[in-house]
């Protein structure tokens, strides 16, 4: 059993950390204005459930996909290209941003296909495209690997191309997949990428190749471990999500 002495020193050595991780989120946004952290307070307490080792496969995905709604939600809202001005019941107006559907939703398999699905709930008619790249887990630097593509042949011409996956870690997937679009002729500045978790080395990884393109992000993490592994993370998201650990 822990003290009451113990505890308080654990809850004050938790609160320190906490306020070290947001200054490091506060400096990596004021670095990076096409950075967009959520600091909602659902977000946060729906972080705690699928970063807890004891959650289930069902715990995880339940609590999963509660944040991949929100998520896919503002990563939508990220997309919208047009102010305008509506009338309400009470006879006055009303202005905002209107929904967008010319998106193209790009997944990066298979953990991005989890939240494909969330962003596909909010918005069902949206085109799909798939990129399978894979961690070469042979080498020291896992340096990723491209294995599939399928793209809409008009990729170009959405207004935006919102690209998913749950992880940021080193970035090498994301700035292939991003290169991957690019090469499609979708313009940097079009692209937005949208994740749970990222942290700093992923973040400067792809502003340094692609400073245009917006990424949405549920959380920013510490660091990255010698396996290339976020910390304090949640461990390997596909495997968790699709109970495949
Ligand atoms: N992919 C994961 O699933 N987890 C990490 O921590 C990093 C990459």
């Amino acid at each position: 059993t822990t003290s009451p002495t113990e505890a308080l020193a654990k809850s004050k050595l938790a609160k320190q950390k906490e306020k070290r991780q947001r200054t490091i989120t506060s400096s990596l946004e004021s670095m990076y204005p096409n950075l967009d952290v959520l600091h909602m307070k659902s977000i946060k307490s729906l972080h705690v459930m699928l970063r807890d080792k004891r959650s289930s496969h069902a715990q995880f995905k339940h609590y999963a996909d509660r944040l991949m709604r929100i998520l896919a939600e503002e990563a939508l809202a990220a997309c919208a290209v047009e102010r305008c001005t509506v009338w309400t019941a009470t006879g006055a107006e009303y202005s905002g941003m209107r929904p967008n559907n010319n998106v193209c939703v790009v997944s990066i398999v298979r953990a991005g296909d989890s939240l494909l699905d969330a962003v596909l709930h909010c918005s069902p008619n949206l085109a799909v495209g798939k990129i399978l790249i894979q961690r070469n887990e042979t080498t020291v630097e896992k340096s990723p690997v491209l294995f599939y593509t399928k793209l809409p042949p008009r990729i170009a011409t959405y207004d935006r191309v919102l690209i998913v996956d749950p992880m940021l870690a080193t970035g090498g997937s994301a700035n292939m997949a991003i290169q991957t679009v690019l090469q499609a002729g979708v313009e940097e500045s079009n692209i937005i990428f949208a994740n749970v978790v990222a942290c700093p080395e992923g973040i400067r990884a792809i502003f340094a190749a692609h400073p245009n393109v917006t990424i949405v992000t549920a959380a920013v993490d510490q660091e990255l471990n010698e396996s290339k592994y976020i910390v304090p993370g949640l461990g390997d998201y596909g495997d968790r999500y699709y109970d495949t650990t």
